[in-house]
């Protein structure tokens, strides 16, 4: 059986990794997956991670299994980070958090329970997304469709567009968004967008299925969460996606959290009850490691206060990336105008490169980035800034 098999493709992002790992040209640069770089080219340990590990090996004194969705210490914490410590989804019972291995675990059980639980719905995903969203959906079993929301003309989201196209999802059909630092593009909703969104989701009596896996890489913690809080309102349904993989530079730890919002407390105990059915068919119970730290730093006003300068730090260094691409490119005389990769916010943009250009940059320059041309602005540093601008330049 297992001669007969051809070969998989290759991940679209995680296989652009493989490659450019076994690339042996010492100046490659990798703007593919979307992981944080310091200036030094490297990915941190985060200073407040390293104190709350050293107190984390002090203090354990068991590795018993965790429940089936995760300690609840942790799960308290993910809420309070998005939606604030007095928000009326926490104080009155109607949120309910599982941790998860990453946000990807986070999907797939959410996909798994949305399959299981609404069987006829479909769910609608932007145009464009994170290209595994598709494959997560498929390998549940549920068919996808798309909304309209990235111009690439404008290389801004045509928001009209995005409301009729919203308004036309038939009611309990299930639709993806991104909170903030929307992955490829890089551009995000205004408050009043969000406003109307909220809306017409009401309206239409569709599920929000929020993926928040960039909470403080766009302006900060509680203005990035504006589009969760937004939906979350009284009465609200939802189900959303987070990861602590970016925001705490914990990639390999894999910590993420599928937080269900219901009605009230009991609705909320019976959606939780058939999440922890998913999960125990899944992976049984989570990794408790990466919780423990998440959990550590945000309950110790020290440590918080580290990891927010930390995360500031991240955020700032990518934003002084975007504007010295953008600079350097136009010193070199391309004509192209690349400025809206100024304004946009989080790892990503759209640069605009075709497969031709991305392939020429991969073979001529071992410069990778993802077919769709999405670059990774965090993989940018000042050494490797001079040597991408004249490769764009000599493949436009
Ligand atoms: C990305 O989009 O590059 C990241 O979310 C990492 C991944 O798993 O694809």
């Amino acid at each position: 059986m297992f001669e007969q098999l051809e070969m998989a493709p290759p991940d679209p992002i995680l296989g652009l990794t493989e490659a450019y790992s076994k690339d042996p040209n010492p100046d490659k640069v990798n703007l593919g997956v979307g992981v944080y770089k310091d200036a030094s080219g490297k990915t941190p340990v985060l200073d407040c991670v390293k104190t709350a590990e050293g107190r984390i090996l002090a203090e354990e004194s068991t590795k018993g299994y965790l429940p089936m969705s995760g300690s609840p210490d942790y799960g308290a914490v993910v809420q309070k980070l998005v939606f604030g410590t007095n928000a009326d989804v926490v104080t009155n019972g109607r949120a309910a958090t599982a941790h998860t291995p990453g946000g990807t675990g986070a999907l797939r059980v959410a996909g798994d329970f949305i399959r299981q639980k609404r069987p006829d719905s479909k769910i609608w995903l932007p145009d464009p997304t994170w290209a595994n969203h598709k494959g997560i959906f498929a390998a549940a079993g549920i068919p996808a469709e798309t909304y309209a929301y990235f111009d690439a003309a404008s290389n801004s989201v045509d928001f009209d567009a995005m409301a009729n196209s919203l308004r036309g999802i038939p009611s309990g059909d299930v639709v993806l968004l991104h909170v903030c630092c929307h992955n490829p593009a890089g551009a995000d909703l205004t408050a009043e967008q969000w406003n109307t969104v909220a809306d017409v989701v009401a309206e239409r009596e569709l599920l929000p299925l929020l993926d928040f896996a960039y909470q403080g890489f766009a302006d900060g913690l509680e203005e990035d969460a504006i589009g969760a809080t937004n939906m979350a309102r009284p009465g609200s349904e939802l189900l959303l996606c987070t990861s602590y993989s970016k925001n705490f530079s914990l990639y390999n730890e894999r910590i993420g959290a599928l937080t269900v919002i219901a009605a009230d407390a009991d609705a909320v105990e019976k959606v939780m009850s058939h999440i922890k059915l998913t999960i125990r068919t899944n992976y049984s119970n989570p990794p408790a490691h990466g919780a423990k730290i998440v959990t550590t730093i945000v309950n110790d006003s020290d440590l918080r206060a580290q990891w927010l300068e930390e995360l500031k730090a991240m955020r700032d260094r990518i934003n002084g990336m975007r504007s010295l691409f953008v600079d350097t490119l136009a010193e070199l005389g391309v004509q192209r105008d690349f400025s809206f990769i100024k304004q946009q916010r989080g790892m990503f943009s759209f640069s605009g490169l075709n497969k031709d250009q991305v392939q020429a940059l991969r073979n001529d320059n071992a410069i990778y980035i993802v077919g769709s041309g999405r670059i990774n602005v965090a993989g940018m540093t000042e050494d490797n800034m001079g040597r991408l601008c004249e490769a764009i330049k000599a493949v436009l």
